[in-house]
């Protein structure tokens, strides 16, 4: 983190809310998999959590899940903060009501996924919220920045669900040379080193997804679990098959669904008008986890990950201060 670079008003409130945090990290929204217990959840153990918009499966719901979580995540910890997760692609056709409800419950932290982060700078800036644009690529992130987002999260390789394709070292690095405002770091983040990591790299902050899937506040289902827990990096197959976008899924879930070889070499089209939980029906059967999945080994709690995430994140600094005094001499500047 650089002490001296100018930050918006909303930049800086993101970076307070995150510093007010037992970890700088977040727990991602998922598709079909958080909502808001699991956001409520991560509250209490003193993280940030989201989940997608369209996890409610009409607009009543997300009415309920909103009122629930702005109700409930304060409650205990007046600093507590959440986020929700919004497609903004101009063929999903519930983006209007859902900005409506988002102008009546004013999560802290809006995100945007699937197209240009402007569609909801106003309304989210009307109320002092943050904006926070998800992007795979240095263009994609150029462009996030100048529609105004006010942080960038780089969905690097090995990420759970629609994947990033670029290495986190260089997509830090070159997206570092022209954007100094906040940003994260998502891809394969399950243990507290990787979070130390991600910061070393340049990062202010982490996602999390995968590390979340198998926790007893999440929707998923209890079998998707359990195969998590049993679940290592060669496990998975990389393919837009899918859902049209490149992603990472649990192989025996394709193979169960009948895919083959030659029909997950192919490209689908993306369709995101009508019913969005109804029609991805692809993802209630078949489904998805990043390359972090081999840290997985229990089903646990919010609580437990988020405590094993801090040991790990403290051990690794305690290495840190250890191994400076025997490797800053032997490698001086
Ligand atoms: C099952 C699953 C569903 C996901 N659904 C969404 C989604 O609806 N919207 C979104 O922006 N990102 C989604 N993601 C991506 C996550 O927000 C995050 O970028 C990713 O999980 C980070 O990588 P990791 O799983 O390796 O931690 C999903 C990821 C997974 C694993």
């Amino acid at each position: 983190m650089t002490p001296s670079r100018a930050l918006t008003a909303p930049q800086q409130a993101l970076l307070d809310l995150l510093g007010r945090c037992t970890l700088p990290l977040m727990a991602a929204p998922m598709f079909l998999v958080s909502g808001p217990e699991l956001v409520i959840a991560c509250a209490r153990a003193g993280i940030m959590g989201s989940f997608p918009a369209a996890n409610a499966r009409n607009i009543e719901v997300l009415d309920q899940w909103m009122a629930q979580t702005r109700d409930s995540v304060q409650q205990g910890n007046a600093q507590a903060a959440w986020s929700m997760n919004m497609i903004v692609h101009s063929s999903y056709d519930r983006f209007d009501r859902e900005l409506e409800l988002v102008r009546k419950y004013q999560p802290h932290i809006v995100s945007t996924a699937l197209g240009s982060p402007k569609r909801v700078l106003d309304t989210v800036h009307g109320y002092g919220g943050v904006v926070m644009a998800d992007v795979t690529t240095p263009t994609l992130a150029r462009k996030a920045a100048d529609a105004g987002a006010d942080a960038l999260v780089l969905v690097t390789s090995g990420a759970g669900g629609h994947t990033g394709h670029y290495h986190p070292f260089a997509l830090l690095a070159e997206v570092r040379k022209f954007w100094q405002g906040p940003l994260g770091l998502a891809g394969a983040i399950s243990q507290g080193v990787d979070v130390r990591a991600a910061q070393l790299l340049g990062a202010d902050f982490v996602l999390a997804g995968t590390r979340f899937i198998a926790v007893q506040e999440s929707l998923a289902d209890p079998e998707y679990r359990n195969l998590l827990v049993r679940s290592q990096l060669e496990d998975l197959v990389l393919t837009k098959a899918v859902s049209g976008v490149l992603a990472n899924w649990l192989k025996s879930t394709l193979e169960q669904a009948g895919f083959t070889d030659a029909q997950l070499r192919e490209e689908k089209k993306i369709d995101f008008s009508g019913d969005i939980v109804a029609a991805p029906k692809a993802w209630k059967t078949v489904w998805s986890a990043g390359h972090g999945v081999g840290a997985i080994d229990r089903v646990a709690t919010v609580a437990d990950v988020v405590a094993e995430l801090r040991q790990g994140y403290a051990r690794t600094l305690q290495a840190e201060q250890q191994a400076l005094e025997t490797l800053l001499p032997r490698y001086p500047a």
